[in-house]
Parts: structure tokens; C-alpha cells; sequence
């Protein structure tokens, strides 16, 4: 695949299906259900999003298969990007392509369009991995070849084994939002994006904070709940405010759209989560327009304040 052939280049947002099915972090069956989330992924479909981002570890295949459901009762085409999950038990030679055909099998696909390394886990190597992504590359199941989570070393070696076969490094999903900049500062995203591999942004919203709904009286529940502190939802409020400020002067944009604008400004891919129409028409509100060269200025200090 050469640059120009990198489809992921033309994607400008796609939609996360992480909570499609997850009871145990999202909370799928209480407060949303299928219906819900069928209805986000309609609202994406119409507002133009082909790219959905699942994997095999997602509610233990439920995420795949409700994609996999959704997607065929529609004529449209669609992107799918999966994940395989390099469990340091998974030794043997074999298990990179029995999952992928697992994963097939739930999407109901005789192939997909984007395949993930989900971590870099050991003991395997990268280069081993690769090895294996090729085959089944070659075995024509799957188009693109990414990972995820990798850092700079990674991908570097991931790029190069890629690169000795013949095929190129796609994508590297990581975590990257106004929140959480750590791809910016390493270099990881210059990296990236001086090989062609497309940066694909995840938990875009840092899994809702960005959307302003969330602070120290009303914190997220459960698990999400867990993992954010008191302070950080205090120091919050000041950059929701700068994105407020922000989305007016853009024509009155909500907080949301103004956290995946400034994704995409930065050169990256965001495929925010939504659980139900109404998020998800709100984050494809985020596309058509661009955030000025001052406003990126501002919540990137704004934003600074916050995780420092
Ligand atoms: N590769 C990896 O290791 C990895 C890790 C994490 C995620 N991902 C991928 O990235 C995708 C997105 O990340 P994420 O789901 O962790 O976080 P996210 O996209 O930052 O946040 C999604 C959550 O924010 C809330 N939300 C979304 N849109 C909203 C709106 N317009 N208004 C108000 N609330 C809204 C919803 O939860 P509430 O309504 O409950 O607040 C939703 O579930 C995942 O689905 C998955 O595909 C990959």
C-alpha cells in the first residue's frame, strides 16, 4: 500500500463500538441497549462516518457482532477496523489467524478493512507479530495493517518489518485528546506522520470529560468513575469554559465538537464513542469546519493547566 493508497488518509473521523455491549465499563443494558446504540450508529451512517472502530476483546466479541449486525442491514460501504489482543498465553503460530477468522465470523465478513496489534504485549516479538499480520495479509483477510498503543520504538520497528515484507504500516491508535497529549510531546504523532501511518485517536472526549457534562459535584460513574480525581474535574471547568468561548465564536459548536476539531486539527483521526443518537449527531457536528490557528493556541493552554 502506498501513501496515496492509504484510505485512512481520506477518513476524517470514524465512531468507537468499545461500548456497544460493554456492561462492565459502560454500562451497556441499563442505561442504553441495542436499540440505542443502533440508533448511533444510524446517526453516524447518515451524517457520512464509514469507519467503525471495534476488537475481539470488546464485551467479549458483543461489540463485533452487533457491527457486524448493523452493517449488514445496510446497502451502504463501510470501513471496519478490528483489534487482536496478543495475550502473552497466545504462543502458538496459529492463534493470530484463529482469531481473525473468530473476529470474521462475528462481523459476518470474509474480511476487514483495518487490523490491529491492541497492545504490545510480550513475550512475542513485534517483528514476530508482523510476520503474522503479514500472512494473513497475504491470505487476502484483511487490507490494512495497524497497532496500537505502540510508542516510538515500536512503531519503528513495527513500520520496518512491515516495510522488509512489502507492506506498509497503516495506522497506530492511540490515546489522544486536548487531556492527554503525550503523542505530541514524545513526537510519536511527528513520527507518524512523517512515515504516512495514520494516527487514529482514542477516547477523543477522554471518555466524556471533554464534553462538559461531567465535573467534581456530577463525576462519571462506575469504573470511569474511578479513575479520574476530584482535582483534575475541578482544574477541568477552566478549559471547558475556553471551549465554550471557542464553540460560539465557531458558530455556537458544543464542547464535544470542539474537543474532535481539535483532533482532526492536529493531524489525527478521533473515533469518539456513542452510545445513542443523540451523541452521536451531536459528535458528527464536529466535521465541515476547522477550529483557527488562535483557538488551538488557546486550548492547548487552556489544556496545559489542566494535566500540565
Ligand atoms: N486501542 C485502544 O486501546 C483503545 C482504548 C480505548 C478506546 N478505544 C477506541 O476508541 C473509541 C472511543 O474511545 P472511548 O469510548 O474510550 O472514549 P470517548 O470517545 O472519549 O468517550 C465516549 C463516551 O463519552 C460519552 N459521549 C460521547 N459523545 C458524547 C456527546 N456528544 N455528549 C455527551 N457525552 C458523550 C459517552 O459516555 P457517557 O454518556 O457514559 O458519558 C461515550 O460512551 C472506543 O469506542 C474504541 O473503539 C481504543
Amino acid at each position: 500500500m502506498t501513501e496515496e493508497d492509504n484510505w485512512l488518509n481520506k477518513i476524517e473521523m470514524g465512531v468507537g463500538a468499545w461500548a456497544w455491549g460493554d456492561r462492565w465499563f459502560w454500562g451497556f443494558g441499563g442505561k442504553y441497549h441495542e436499540k440505542d446504540v443502533q440508533e448511533a450508529f444510524e446517526a453516524s451512517l447518515n451524517a457520512g462516518i464509514r469507519l467503525i472502530d471495534t476488537a475481539e476483546a470488546y464485551a467479549q466479541g458483543e461489540s463485533e457482532r452487533l457491527v457486524g449486525k448493523f452493517v449488514h442491514n445496510s446497502s451502504e460501504r463501510f470501513y471496519i477496523a478490528t483489534k487482536f489482543m496478543p495475550f502473552p498465553w497466545r504462543l502458538g503460530k496459529g492463534t493470530l489467524k484463529r482469531s481473525l477468522r473468530n473476529s470474521l465470523e462475528r462481523l459476518g465478513m470474509e474480511k476487514v478493512d483495518l487490523y490491529q496489534m491492541h497492545w504490545p504485549i510480550p513475550p512475542i516479538s513485534i517483528e514476530n507479530w508482523m510476520n503474522r499480520m503479514a500472512e494473513v495479509h497475504q491470505a487476502g483477510l484483511v487490507d490494512g495493517i495497524g497497532v496500537s498503543n505502540y510508542d516510538r520504538t515500536q512503531t519503528q520497528r513495527a513500520f520496518e518489518e512491515l516495510t522488509r515484507l512489502g507492506i506498509r504500516l497503516a495506522s497506530n491508535q492511540v490515546e489522544y485528546h486536548l487531556l492527554d497529549r503525550r503523542i505530541e510531546k514524545s513526537g510519536l504523532l511527528k513520527q507518524c506522520q512523517e512515515l504516512g501511518i495514520r494516527v487514529i485517536a482514542y477516547s477523543p472526549l477522554a471518555q466524556g470529560l471533554l464534553t462538559g457534562k461531567y465535573s467534581a459535584q456530577i463525576p462519571p460513574r462506575g469504573v470511569r468513575g474511578s479513575r479520574v480525581t476530584k482535582t483534575t474535574l475541578e482544574k477541568l471547568q477552566g478549559l471547558i469554559a475556553q471551549m465554550r468561548k471557542i464553540g460560539v465564536l465557531h458558530g455556537d459548536k458544543t464542547p464535544a465538537q470542539v474537543a474532535l476539531n481539535w483532533v482532526i486539527c492536529k493531524g489525527a483521526l478521533p473515533i469518539p464513542g456513542a452510545k445513542n443518537q443523540a451523541q452521536a449527531v451531536q459528535n458528527a457536528g464536529a466535521l465541515g469546519w476547522r477550529l483557527s490557528e488562535e483557538a488551538i493556541e488557546l486550548l492547548d493552554d487552556a489544556a496545559d493547566k489542566v494535566s500540565g
